[in-house]
């Protein structure tokens, strides 16, 4: 059988190095193994509100942050989820399949409508169109951050409950969870995953910040008052938080970051950390810059959406077809 690997990042606010690690480092580290799909699911920003004109910015800003990253356009399929009308046609054939109990359960559902007295539904039904997603490329494996897992496993039940009742239509996907890197944690508060909706821009790192902003971030981190640099989360999660960030960024294994800083306090480390951050993520952004407002951007986005709209009709025909549905 093929690998292919899809995955995608949503374009509901800046990514931050948390998205980075669990998600954007490991498209680029499997993209020769696998035949990549890469997409950006801004179907899935608008289950809350998104400003018009910054979800057209930050589609194009993560296309060019995909691209920047190293993920090469000739060998991964990138796109723009909304220019492929089949993964809203078959999130609905596949919202059939779901249960209201088994997506009233997902975490992510939980958290994001607690204490709301309104939500849209498109919050609730999220988890399925993240399924059709996954299911149109026949994709073998789903490399997501740890948080996403429960929806992978979701995908999973789709799928083998549709194969099930219409006949094998769809591959079953694994997730592919990395050891280090796959829960960045804020830098304020290593009980919260680093995220951009968090109202203190000190707790998360931007891919697009500035070095000088990186630095004073990390100088600003929350550390413990045992100035010792040693990886336990049970005893030690913000200095665990930065060591894993450490390890992702500069690629050196854990036991070596403990061993470089082995009676050095927290301030050494804290630069270092941030200089490895900061020299990963300049060719980044230099690239970024040069690609953002290119002719290129769009060409790749384009080619991109014929490339995925062809292997999606094949399942999204073959699904209706199974179904009962009159096809020609
Ligand atoms: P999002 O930006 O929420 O669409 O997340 C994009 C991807 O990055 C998903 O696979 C997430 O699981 C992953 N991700 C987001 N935040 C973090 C984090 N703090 N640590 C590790 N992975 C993350
Ligand atoms: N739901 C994912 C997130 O919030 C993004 C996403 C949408 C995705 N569709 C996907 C990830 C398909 C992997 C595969 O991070």
């Amino acid at each position: 059988m093929n690998k292919r690997m899809l995955s995608g990042i949503k374009p509901s606010g800046d990514l931050n190095i948390g998205g980075y690690s669990g998600s954007l480092s490991q498209f680029v580290a499997n993209q020769h193994d696998y035949e990549c799909f890469f997409f950006i699911p801004d179907l899935h920003a608008i289950t809350v509100y998104q400003d018009p004109k910054e979800l057209h910015q930050r589609s194009r800003d993560l296309a060019a942050l995909y691209i920047a990253a190293g993920i090469d356009p000739n060998k991964a399929t990138i796109f723009l989820q909304s220019q492929v009308s089949a993964h809203a046609e078959l999130s609905w054939l596949l919202e059939s399949q779901a249960h209201f109990g088994e997506l009233s359960r997902m975490t992510q559902f939980k958290d994001k409508s607690e204490g709301k007295d309104t939500v849209s539904s498109a919050l609730f039904t999220y988890p399925v169109l993240m399924a059709a997603d996954i299911l149109l490329y026949q994709a073998t494996h789903v490399p997501v951050g740890d948080d996403q897992k429960q929806h992978v496993e979701l995908t999973r039940d789709l799928a083998a409950r549709f194969n099930n009742k219409y006949g094998k239509t769809f591959v079953i996907p694994e997730p592919v969870i990395q050891e280090t890197g796959a829960r960045i944690m804020g830098l304020d508060d290593p009980t919260n995953k680093m995220s951009k909706s968090n109202p203190n821009q000190n707790s998360y790192v931007l891919l697009l910040d500035d070095p000088a902003v990186i630095r004073k971030k990390f100088s600003r981190a929350v550390t413990d008052s045992d100035m010792c640099v040693r990886y336990d989360w049970d005893t030690k999660p913000e200095v665990s938080n930065l060591i894993e960030i450490y390890s992702v960024f500069s690629g050196e294994s854990i036991p070596a970051i403990e061993k470089q800083y082995e009676g050095q306090g927290y301030g050494a480390f804290k630069k270092g950390l941030a200089e490895a951050v900061i020299a990963k993520l300049e060719p980044i952004q230099k690239t970024y810059h040069e690609i953002i407002n290119s002719k290129d951007l769009d060409d790749i986005l384009k080619d991109g959406a014929v490339r995925a709209n062809e292997a999606a009709q094949v399942t999204l025909q073959a699904a209706k077809r199974a179904m009962g549905f009159v096809t020609f």
